[in-house]
């Protein structure tokens, strides 16, 4: 896909419809979001380097809850740009920004793989669940680095390989089969595990031209009351698991959650449930 602009051009444009799609759900899940992914938001920002006073891009920031973190911690004399393919998802991060109250946040449509900034003009760049999704993430990757004055910091985060992430793989599983689809490869680029094998975005960041990388495995459980909250998240927000089945009828679909609902079981403690999931924090540095 990354040699044909064609091919990843339409694979964009499927991206960005189902993200429209689903921005409403994922920005109606921000507060299990928030928990789930706190810790490693933390890390991500302490590692970019965000600071009072930075200016921060923020990429494929969805409905922009890390872009409150990092307007936050810039303050009103820093400055964070926020951008995600999907115009409504971009949309919904800037109606946060506005009730929050943060001028220092802007918001814009944007290809992560084209991002139309300055060259040289941030101090840092994020990147929260969203690189694996590029088709050409080593592209992403250089526009990070081109958008960095000299001696900037990035951060991404990412899932890690399928075994660490059951309950992603366990819906992806079901829902091809469900959908009459072959098994897929599961690090084929765009993929929600992509860049989950051992150093390979480490290599895609020295690459891009990055000096300093470092990856860390970090556990993110999703704790949530019922299996059910868990698939009501799914249901209404997770894009790549929603445009395998949006092939199958009403009856279809309900089969494929009944079934993934059973196997997720498997996570219910006595005090709620709790999906394992691991993912790859990468800081790096534009020397
Ligand atoms: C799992 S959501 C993460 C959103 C947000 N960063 C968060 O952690 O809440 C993935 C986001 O990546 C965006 N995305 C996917 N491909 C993209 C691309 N090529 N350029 C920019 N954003 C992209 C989607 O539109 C979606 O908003």
């Amino acid at each position: 896909m990354n040699s044909n602009p064609t091919d990843s051009q339409a694979f964009k444009a499927a991206v960005r419809t189902h993200w429209d799609a689903a921005a409403r759900g994922w920005d109606g899940h921000s507060p299990a979001i928030r928990a789930w992914l706190r810790g490693s938001t933390d890390a991500m920002m302490a590692m970019a380097g965000v600071v009072p006073g930075a200016r921060v891009l923020d990429v494929a920031a969805g409905a922009g809850d890390q872009t409150l973190d990092l307007a936050e911690r810039v303050g009103p004399a820093g400055a964070v740009l926020a951008t995600d393919l999907s115009p409504a998802i971009v949309a919904l991060a800037q109606e946060r920004a506005r009730r929050a109250g943060f001028r220092q946040v802007q918001c814009r449509a944007a290809d992560g793989e084209d991002l139309q900034v300055e060259a040289a003009s941030f101090d840092a760049a994020v990147c929260r669940l969203g690189l694996m999704l590029f088709p050409n993430p080593l592209q992403g990757l250089r526009e990070m680095h081109r958008a960095l004055r000299p001696g900037g910091g990035v951060c991404t985060v990412v899932f890690s390989a399928p075994a660490r992430n059951p309950c992603v793989t366990a819906l992806m599983a079901t829902a091809l089969r469900h959908s009459g689809l072959p098994a897929r490869d599961p690090f084929a680029p765009g993929s929600l595990f992509s860049l989950g094998q051992p150093r390979r975005i480490d290599a895609l960041f020295l690459e891009a031209g990055f000096h300093d990388v470092a990856t860390t495995a970090v556990d993110a459980v999703f704790r949530l009351p019922s299996v059910d909250d868990y698939l009501a998240f799914v249901r209404s927000s997770a894009s790549p698991i929603l445009q395998i089945l949006a092939g199958l009828s009403e009856a279809q679909a309900e089969a494929a959650w009944n079934d993934v609902r059973e196997q997720l079981r498997a996570f219910d403690t006595p005090t709620g449930w709790e999906g394992p999931n691991e993912l790859l924090i990468t800081a790096a540095r534009r020397p």
